[in-house]
């Protein structure tokens, strides 16, 4: 019998993004230079990591964790590291969950109930979208950045006499643009309303704050203070934790269905961001310092460009068309860096970007060298 083409409505859909220059497409970085990893310590093939990891399998330990937390999967790897990442964080309590996608997701689908109202920055990540569209909670977003903006939306709903909980989502540095949340006022706006609040620090993690322990560490520990720590960003390694009170965890120990529902993370996992933080803590001051040197030489290079720079270790480069930001990204490869270009919808519409992470995978001659490729591009565009 034959078939009706069962295929042809997904191939438009992938035509109707190459028309609009959208289509992905997955690329190995080869040999080319790191200037869009997240791998921001270099901690992925740190030396003593990797010792670590060998030892840990020689003595046993378990590639896959068997089964759900719940039943077998939980390992003595799960347990040591919670107990080390909330006295790290400061947190009463953590819970690891494989990624941080779906530590995002177990989180806004478990927690924020019908009746309550999530306030989210404009910018934060897919995966608290997805799971607020999976919650309950009504949702709003907040501008970018605009404390004002949080509070107006969180006095409109009161207005409206909304009783529920208020919940504020942001992330402490944008994954797309670089920049810093003003986490001190929407700390004390969360102090005023009642409100928790939830904060992805998949970019600060190890980078940024007091010991690497991220932008919340003077904050971590209160009741309504509740972040998420990436493991596959700066440490190296992968998975995530949710760094809560000690009710939240054990909440989502028994109503989160992702974490109830799924295979645990491999115990090996949980024992490489072990060590991974243990890196963090004895050796992170003069990692961040050689990080933090690197983001100053991009921004002064990037400044002469006449180029907007963030403070962080993600510099964007906005250039506008999804096709003309391709073809910049891909003259950068062919000359041996790796830059990716980003585009819609994982970054507003006109303004597909060329988004530059600086790591210490490379060195400063190297992002010398990207810059001089760059600064033709760019001088060429200005006409
Ligand atoms: C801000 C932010 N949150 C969450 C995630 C998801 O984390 P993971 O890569 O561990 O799934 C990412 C990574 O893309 C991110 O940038």
């Amino acid at each position: 019998m034959m078939m009706k083409n069962i295929l042809s409505r997904f191939d438009a859909s992938l035509n109707g993004l190459e028309r609009r220059s959208r289509r992905r497409h997955l690329l190995l970085a080869g040999n080319a230079l790191d200037f869009s990893s997240n791998d921001y310590l270099g901690l992925s093939r740190h030396a003593k990591l990797l010792a670590a990891v060998m030892k840990a399998v020689d003595d046993g330990v378990g590639v896959g964790a068997t089964g759900s937390r719940l039943l077998r999967g939980h390992h003595d790897e799960h347990a040591a590291l919670e107990s080390q990442a909330a006295a790290l964080f400061g947190s009463e309590a953590a819970l690891y969950f494989a990624n941080g996608f779906m530590a995002n997701y177990a989180l806004f689908t478990c927690l924020p109930k019908s009746g309550d109202l999530i306030v989210f920055d404009d910018l934060v990540h897919a995966s608290i979208h997805d799971g607020m569209l999976a919650g309950k909670a009504k949702t709003v977003a907040a501008k970018h950045n605009e404390v004002q903006d949080f509070e107006d939306k969180i006095k409109a709903v009161r207005a409206d006499g909304l009783k529920g909980q208020i919940w504020i989502a942001i992330e402490s540095i944008y994954s797309m643009d670089g920049d810093i949340a003003p986490i001190a006022e929407l700390v004390e706006i969360a102090k005023r309303y009642e409100a928790f609040l939830v904060v992805d620090e998949a970019h600060a993690t190890g980078v940024w704050g007091e010991g690497g322990k991220g932008l919340m560490q003077p904050y971590e520990g209160a009741e309504n203070i509740i972040c998420m720590h990436t493991c596959g960003k700066a440490l190296g390694a992968s998975g995530a934790l949710i760094c809560a009170p000690k009710i939240i965890c054990e909440y989502m120990v028994n109503f989160s269905r992702p974490f109830i529902y799924s295979t645990a993370p491999s115990p090996l996992a949980a024992f490489t961001v072990s060590q991974a933080l243990e890196i963090v803590q004895n050796e992170g001051g003069q990692l961040r310092q050689r990080l933090h040197g690197q983001v100053t030489l991009a921004s002064e290079l990037f400044a002469e460009l006449g180029v907007e720079t963030s403070p962080t270790q993600i510099q964007p480069i906005i250039i506008g068309g999804a096709g003309e930001t391709m073809q910049m990204a891909k003259t950068l490869q062919e000359a041996g860096f790796d830059i990716r270009g980003v585009r819609p919808p994982t970054v507003p519409d006109g303004s597909s970007r060329l988004r530059i992470t600086l790591t210490l995978n490379v060195s400063e001659q190297d992002i010398r060298d990207m810059v001089d490729v760059l600064r033709p591009l760019l001088e060429a565009r200005n006409g």
